[in-house]
């Protein structure tokens, strides 16, 4: 995590909002801001450095890295390049997986198909993202939401008795215009009208990616648990990305879900995209509120639109 917090006090002096209004429609309290000079892979490193030591290997054993995010330090090369180049990971193949607040989950899912089809190792998968460069902080619509931050792990071939069970994935592209950054690709190159009109920043239809949202976590659990034959009761926790508090509110509530069972961790962080379920995976970790042996249900949804869940038993 960035050191710089923002917080809700601080946004009242930047546009027309409360700290109030945040609290009881998102749940975010304050959120991580990277300094300037830092981009997206200086997270991903710092991220992917620790878990690759608490795998106990070397970066030299790494096969594959898979870097999720929205906001790679530049088109091209990948993230994921750039941070193999820093780890000094020489083995290992790179790319990036776009697959907007889902693309944890996709890149989990991909990994995994790797993991399975052998001849791959130890793979890493970093969900790591810089969102306050893509964020109108004149725009309160969005403003408030959004963090940085970095998550990191990594996958070796197991037994088949821990780590990934199943995944699910989906999309939904003709729902493309509700969540999406205009300017700087090949529709939309970079010149002094899309500056001046503030279109390299995110623009979203908070309440129709609410409705999405909603519909996908049931949907994503269901597509998990129901081939495992499994049910709701034999999860241990339920890390969805974290978006806002009134969406894991309604989903566990749907599902009937006890909210003891949710990881929860967006009043500091707030959105952050690919990054959150790598990162409250992290923390529930390192807080002993998981333990090897147990069920995990993580599900993701976001731009694309995208969902996807993957069904773990957390191995060590
Ligand atoms: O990561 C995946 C993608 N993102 C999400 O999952 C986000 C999903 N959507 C949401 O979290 C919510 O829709 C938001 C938090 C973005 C918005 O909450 P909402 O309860 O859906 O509010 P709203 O957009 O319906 O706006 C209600 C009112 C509006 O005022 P009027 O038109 O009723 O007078 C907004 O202008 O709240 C106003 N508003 C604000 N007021 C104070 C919107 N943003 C703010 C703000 N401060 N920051």
């Amino acid at each position: 995590m960035p050191d710089r917090i923002l917080t809700n006090r601080e946004l009242e002096l930047m546009v027309d909002t409360n700290d109030e209004w945040i609290i009881t429609r998102t749940g975010i309290r304050e959120r991580r801001i990277c300094d300037p000079e830092w981009a997206t892979s200086d997270l991903a490193l710092l991220a992917a450095e620790k878990a690759i030591k608490n795998a106990g290997i070397a970066a030299a054993d790494l096969d594959l890295i898979l870097v999720a995010t929205v906001t790679p330090d530049m088109l091209f090369p990948s993230t994921a390049c750039l941070l193999q180049g820093r780890l000094g990971a020489n083995k290992a193949a790179a790319f990036d997986i776009s697959a907007g607040c889902t693309g944890f989950i996709y890149a989990l899912a991909v990994a995994d198909r790797f993991l399975l089809a052998g001849g791959h190792r130890y793979i890493l998968v970093v969900g790591a993202e810089t969102l306050s460069r893509i964020t109108d902080y004149t725009d309160r619509n969005t403003c408030v939401l959004f963090g940085d931050g970095a998550g990191a792990v990594v996958l070796g071939r197991g037994d088949g008795t821990n780590g990934i069970l199943s995944t699910y994935l989906g999309a939904d592209g003709s729902a493309e215009s509700l969540l999406y950054l205009p300017a700087g690709g090949s529709r939309m190159p970079a010149s002094h009208r899309t500056v001046d009109d503030h279109l390299h920043y995110v623009r979203m239809q908070g309440n129709e990616v609410f409705r999405y949202a909603v519909n996908a976590i049931p949907e994503c659990v269901k597509q998990v648990l129901e081939p495992a034959g499994l049910s709701i009761d034999e999860v241990d926790h339920f890390i969805f990305h974290q978006a806002n508090i009134r969406i894991l509110q309604t989903a566990a509530k749907r599902m009937g879900i006890p909210w003891d069972k949710m990881i929860v961790n967006i009043e500091r962080y707030g959105n952050m995209s690919a990054a959150s379920i790598p990162l409250a995976i992290a923390e529930a970790v390192d807080d002993g509120v998981i333990h090897p042996g147990q069920l995990l249900v993580m599900v993701g949804f976001g731009a694309g639109m995208t969902m996807g869940s993957a069904l773990v038993r957390w191995g060590r």
